[in-house]
């Protein structure tokens, strides 16, 4: 978590960094702080919470040409002033973001300590900024080099120093770091979005290398002191993409891109007539996925409920064991050797710490690793074995909708692909599958357009302090889903079961009026879902379902419907999933919550 910027340049770069800082919120947002170097010294501005209270603390006049910005989420210390970044070590000489943990800071902090060295703050980033001090010889590059070399734990860092006013140094280590280039000025961000208004050129930083940057050069090197040759990347996604454009969230912006994420994530890979699926990236490793045994799918939060759908579609199109693991247990876990097995690991940002740790196990095991993220150029794309995008376009909210519904859709469309690869299915049954997937867009649009039953559904739940979440078979991951969608920005608790474990405990947490969410479509467990709805009816729950146009019956059993379209059981899921989404905003609108930044959390986990 946190978002570390930096900008070197012959204008004021105190409104780049704000604005820079501005696209990096969702990566936490509990205090925030800029470092500028007027050629001078280092003017330090930092407060506790959002860009927003930052802007209002920050001098207008403020003309200098070189600065590093940070927005934060706390780990080691409280959320305040004295905490957030940038860090000073004693001479103010020197200042620090740092986007990562320190594990050793307590060693290095009380050798520095018994130094002379005096802290300010109880962070785990402070004991960099006094390294570099500790180790400066003349040369800022060689200091944070010594500094690293000394350092254990993850990082993406941004050091300035009024000994050398016209330079910014930075580096990475299990932190995400990009640099940008523009014309007699220089970036560096936590990604490209934060500073994608002032440049589309831009260099990916690997693990332990050192950045150097001027305002008419960049250097790359490793921590070794190798240079290092790193091509420029051109990229593309708009501006527009970081803006809400007219949405009262970018939630709601989000739900409603849906239907053109999906449309664009298939496109150029669904023929239709042929009956397969088409992914080119994929040709390389045809022979190794046709000898796949087993799957593990690796994931968190959001994306280990698209794991969960993934397993069942998976399972029943190739007939070979799926299992799907919290990437923060499965590192941990004694795991059999992946010979012959496929690690699936979901990311959307792809610099999940957990993910991209578990996905190193795995692949240290022998498995072959294929990672489906929405970001280009993340981490988790230069490390795998094989890549599979969404095609999301960027999500800002904090809550992660479209590009849950589009790994959805991957993770189908690998089954259709690995089931043709393996000669499971028969053209007739794939074109079929793809012709519904097809039209799931579609179905989408038409049930954005008529939303008013999800918002008197949702103002239900706000009266109550609880409510839960039932489905069973592809709809128990989806009622994971809406429990998570839920809590996270309403804080309304909610909890989701597979609807027949109701009896063996969560029954008894039912009383009058508890709101009961029941993901009913037709389908294989429809009826035995039907009996569980009975079962919190006969305890007085209030039963929404969520059920399928054509569904005339479920009226009689719960007390208010929310109707997705009707559509193949297997695609139902992604319909419910946006009623769900609806439902969890609304929600969290009429309770007042703040939407896109929920609090404790953000977007992306980059630290274990
Ligand atoms: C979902 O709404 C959450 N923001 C969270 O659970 C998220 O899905 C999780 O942190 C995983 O993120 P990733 O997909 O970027 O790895």
């Amino acid at each position: 978590m946190c978002g570390i910027v930096g900008c070197i340049g012959n204008r004021s770069v105190t409104p780049i960094i704000v604005e820079s800082l501005k696209r990096l919120e969702y990566r936490g947002y509990d205090s925030a702080g800029i470092a500028t170097l007027n050629g001078a010294e280092i003017d330090i501005t930092k407060t506790e919470g959002k860009i927003a209270d930052l802007e209002n603390i920050l001098s207008l006049t403020n003309t200098a040409c070189v600065g590093i910005g940070h927005t934060r989420w706390a780990t080691h210390g409280i959320p305040s002033s004295t905490n957030a970044h940038p860090h000073a070590d004693c001479s103010g000489s020197f200042a620090v973001v740092h986007n990562g943990i320190i594990e050793n800071f307590q060693a290095l902090k009380d050798e520095l300590t018994s130094k002379g060295h005096i802290f300010s703050s109880e962070t785990d980033t402070e004991v960099l900024a006094h390294l570099c001090e500790d180790c400066y010889n003349g040369d800022l590059e060689s200091a944070v080099r010594e500094a690293l070399l000394r350092v254990e734990g993850s990082y993406a860092i941004a050091v300035i120093s009024d000994n050398e006013p016209d330079v910014i140094v930075a580096a990475r280590k299990d932190s995400p770091l990009i640099v940008g280039l523009g014309d007699g000025e220089n970036f560096l961000a936590s990604d490209i979005p934060a500073i994608r208004k002032y440049t589309n050129k831009v260099m990916y930083i690997n693990d332990g290398e050192i950045v150097r940057l001027t305002r008419d050069n960049v250097t790359v090197s490793t921590l070794q002191g190798v240079n290092v040759e790193r091509l420029v990347t051109i990229v593309d996604g708009s501006v527009q993409d970081a803006e809400r454009g007219g949405y009262e969230h970018f939630m709601l912006k989000e739900i409603h891109e849906q239907p053109k994420a999906l449309r664009d994530t298939m496109e150029d890979r669904l023929c239709e007539l042929e009956g397969s699926i088409d992914f080119k990236e994929l040709r390389p490793f045809e022979d190794e996925i046709k000898n796949i045994e087993g799957i593990t799918i690796i994931a968190c939060g959001t994306s280990y409920h698209a794991g969960i759908l993934g397993k069942y579609a998976l399972e029943d199109l190739l007939r070979i064991p799926v299992k799907v693991e919290y990437s923060s247990e499965f590192r941990y876990n004694n795991f059999l050797s992946g010979n012959r097995s496929l690690a699936i690991c979901i990311s959307q940002s792809g610099e999940t710490a957990d993910t991209l740790a578990a996905m190193n196990e795995a692949k240290a095991q022998g498995y072959l690793t294929l990672a489906i993220t929405n970001v280009v150029g993340s981490t988790i794309t230069r490390k795998a074995d094989e890549i599979l995008l969404t095609k999301s376009g960027m999500e800002i909210g904090v809550a992660a909708t479209k590009t849950f519904t589009a790994q959805i859709l991957t993770l189908y469309m690998l089954g259709i692909y690995v089931a043709r690869l393996k000669k499971l299915i028969d053209v007739e049954t794939s074109r079929h599958i793809i012709t519904s997937m097809k039209s799931v867009p579609g179905l989408i649009e038409s049930l954005l357009d008529n939303i008013s039953d999800i918002e008197k559904a949702s103002s239900r739940i706000c009266e109550a302090d609880c409510c839960y979440f039932i489905g069973r078979g592809l709809s128990y991951p989806i009622a994971l889903e809406g429990a998570l969608k839920m809590k996270e920005i309403s804080y309304i608790k909610a909890e989701g079961f597979p609807a027949g474990e109701l009896k063996h405990g969560p029954l008894a947490l039912i009383t009058a009026g508890t709101p009961v969410i029941a993901i009913v479509p037709k389908g294989k467990t429809y009826y035995k879902t039907l009996g569980n709805i009975k079962e919190v009816k006969a305890r007085n729950a209030f039963v929404i379902a969520i059920a399928n146009a054509s569904d005339d019956e479920i009226v009689k059993y719960v007390d208010s419907v929310i109707k997705i379209p009707d559509i193949d059981e297997l695609f139902s899921p992604m319909l419910a999933a946006v009623v769900l989404q609806l439902l969890a905003y609304y929600a969290a609108k009429d309770i007042g919550a703040e939407i896109d930044q929920p609090r404790n959390l953000a977007k992306s986990v980059t630290v274990e």
